[in-house]
């Protein structure tokens, strides 16, 4: 069988750094989009050339061509501008909008029965314009932002713990931003749950931390935001697709009623496979969590008002 096509819009750090582990793992052809080719073509070139050393046989093409996304069994759309210092991700809307509004009108033409990712800050919202944009039913429109808030947490606590970040289990809800909901109740440690093992009060300051980290590196690396994080977490919900693994990952869903929130993307744990979003997952959540969740979702309606949707 041939290898499965999937396509990146967008070849600045994430979606490089994405077509990166996806042909490291072997997972699938890629087409790298760029609305400038030559820097779609340098980076498909350069990674192409590491090939022989890595021994991957995977087809990596760089283009600027919205017609070569075709027969894309998964898209993702990393394309836009980034965070500067002192930005928040809202302050991106207006720019990052008409970016994905005109990807996304490519992808419903092009690659019409793909599933389609999206990346692009304001997340939240972003994903809710490519819904609208491309008309694809919920099971295949979803935004990355929950995995990576829940590997920035696991390796809070594993680097407070000194323990393998594979001993960590932890989930991070509710929309990617400020409001993010960080679930103690939910973490464990080897199966221990973390209360057990970290004060209230470190538990806190983790928690906190989590909801800074994006704004974390870009103090720190001034002119640009995270991108390998990001991109190892897009690649992971690329690979749970394209196995058919079933992984429940915490990803923006559009929610119909789960969690009493509908009109929505928020982040909730789905289960991720060949067909998309399977499955939400509703957690039992006490009345503290409840709360924190609905203003995450308030937060999230306020956002996406300032969008013009179908
Ligand atoms: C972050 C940006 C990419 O959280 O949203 O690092």
């Amino acid at each position: 069988m041939a290898r499965a096509k999937v396509s990146i819009i967008g070849a600045g750090r994430v979606g490089s750094t994405t077509a990166q582990i996806l042909a490291y793992k072997e997972l699938c052809d890629i087409v790298l989009w760029n609305r400038t080719a030559g820097t779609a073509e340098g980076v498909a070139l350069d990674l192409n050339e590491s090939a022989p050393i890595f021994g991957f046989d995977v087809d990596i093409e760089g283009t600027d061509d919205f017609s070569r996304i075709k027969g894309s069994a998964i898209v993702a759309v990393t394309a836009g501008a980034q965070r500067k210092e002192g930005m928040s991700r809202e302050d991106l809307l207006a720019t990052n909008s008409a970016i994905v509004i005109s990807a996304c009108e490519q992808v419903k033409r092009y690659a019409p029965k793909s599933k389609l990712v999206v990346i692009t800050n304001p997340l939240d919202s972003m994903v809710l314009l490519a819904k609208s944009v491309t008309g694809f039913p919920r099971q295949r429109v979803m935004g990355m932002a929950g995995i990576l808030d829940s590997s920035r947490f696991r390796d809070f606590i594993a680097k407070e713990l000194g323990e393998s970040v594979s001993d960590i289990s932890a989930l991070v809800l509710g929309g990617h931003g400020d409001f993010m909901v960080p679930l103690p109740r939910y973490t464990t440690v080897s199966g221990t749950p973390v209360e057990d093992l970290l004060s209230k009060e470190k538990l806190a300051k983790i928690v906190d931390r989590t909801r800074n980290a994006g704004a974390e590196i870009i103090r720190l690396e001034k002119e640009s935001s995270a991108f390998y994080a990001p991109a190892a977490s897009l690649a992971l919900m690329i690979e749970a697709m394209l196995k058919d693994k079933k992984m429940t990952l915490p990803c923006a869903a559009y929610l119909d009623g789960e969690y009493g929130i509908s009109g929505i993307f928020m982040g909730v744990p789905v289960v991720l496979g060949a067909k998309g979003i399977e499955k939400v997952v509703e957690l039992k959540l006490n009345s503290e969590e409840k709360a924190l969740v609905k203003l995450s979702a308030e937060k999230i309606k306020g956002s996406v008002k300032g969008l013009r949707l179908n």
